[in-house]
C-alpha cells in the first residue's frame, strides 16, 4: 500500500499525478469513476489541464441511484457537470429510474467482464465505510447489484433530495478487489476516522473499504486532514 498525504490545497493535482501513473502504459484501460465530493477536485484538475482519457479508455460508474425522475443529485447529473462529454467517453451507468435496475447493473457487468475487468478502480469512501454502494456488512465477494441504502448514506447525501432515494446500484466488491490497481481518494477532517478504520484495523465486513488492505495494488491519495489518525504516511 502507498499512501500519499498532501495538503488540501495539492489533493486534486496529486490524485491526477496518482491516475496518470496508474493508467501509464495500459492499452485500452478500463476504469471505474466516482461520484461525490471526493472526486470534484479530480475532476476539476483533468479539466484544468486539459487532460484526457485515451480514445480507447472505457469508462464505468462506480454506482448511481435508482429515482424515479431526473434530478441533479443522479450520478449522471453529477458526470454531466464534471466531466464535460464532449471531452470524455462517455461513462457506463445504469439509467437512475430504469424499470429494472437489477438487470440493467447485470448487462454494465457483463460489459465490464467482457472488457476484462477493471485495470484501475477510482474510489472514494463513505463515512460509514463503504464502497460505491457496497454498504456496511458486504462481503469482499459481493457482487454487481442493486442495493438498499443505509440511513448513514442517505443522511450523507440528503441534502439536494427531497425524498432521499431508498436504493442504488453499485459495481460490486468482487469487481473492486479484482482491479489489477486501485486508488483511493479521501479529503477532509471527516474522513480521517473512516480512513484510519479502513486501513489499519482488522478488515471486517462492517467497513466494506478495510478489504482494501488484502489488495496487492492499493494507492492512496488523501489530504492532511484526512490523514490525521494514520499512524504513518509518506509525505508527497
Ligand atoms: P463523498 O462520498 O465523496 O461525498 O464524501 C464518498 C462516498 O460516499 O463514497
Amino acid at each position: 500500500m502507498r499512501v500519499v498525504a498532501v495538503p488540501p490545497e495539492e489533493f486534486g493535482a496529486a490524485s491526477l499525478a496518482a491516475l496518470r501513473e496508474l493508467l501509464a502504459g495500459v492499452e485500452a484501460p478500463v476504469i471505474a469513476l466516482p461520484t461525490g465530493n471526493t472526486p470534484v477536485a479530480l475532476y476539476a484538475e483533468m479539466v484544468r489541464q486539459g487532460y484526457r482519457f485515451t480514445h480507447d479508455a472505457r469508462l464505468f460508474a462506480l454506482d448511481e441511484y435508482c429515482y424515479p425522475r431526473a434530478h441533479p443529485g443522479t450520478n449522471a447529473a453529477f458526470f454531466a457537470r464534471h466531466l464535460p462529454p464532449a471531452d470524455f467517453p462517455p461513462i457506463a451507468l445504469t439509467a437512475f429510474d430504469a424499470a429494472d435496475p437489477a438487470l440493467e447493473i447485470e448487462r454494465i457487468c457483463q460489459d465490464l467482464h467482457l472488457a476484462g475487468g477493471l485495470d484501475v478502480a477510482v474510489l472514494g469512501i463513505g463515512v460509514n465505510g463503504h464502497l460505491g454502494f457496497n454498504e456496511p456488512g458486504s462481503a469482499p465477494d459481493a457482487p454487481c447489484r442493486v442495493v438498499d441504502l443505509t440511513e448513514a448514506t442517505r443522511a450523507q447525501v440528503a441534502g439536494p433530495w427531497q425524498p432521499t432515494p431508498t436504493r442504488g446500484v453499485t459495481l460490486g466488491m468482487d469487481e473492486l478487489m479484482a482491479a489489477k490497481s486501485v486508488l483511493v481518494l479521501a479529503n477532509g477532517p471527516g474522513k480521517a476516522a473512516i480512513l484510519a478504520a479502513a486501513l489499519e484495523a482488522p478488515q471486517t465486513p462492517d467497513v466494506p473499504a478495510s478489504f482494501l488492505q488484502r489488495h496487492p495494488e492499493l494507492t492512496v491519495v488523501c489530504d492532511t486532514a484526512a490523514a490525521a489518525a494514520l499512524s504513518a504516511v509518506q509525505r508527497a
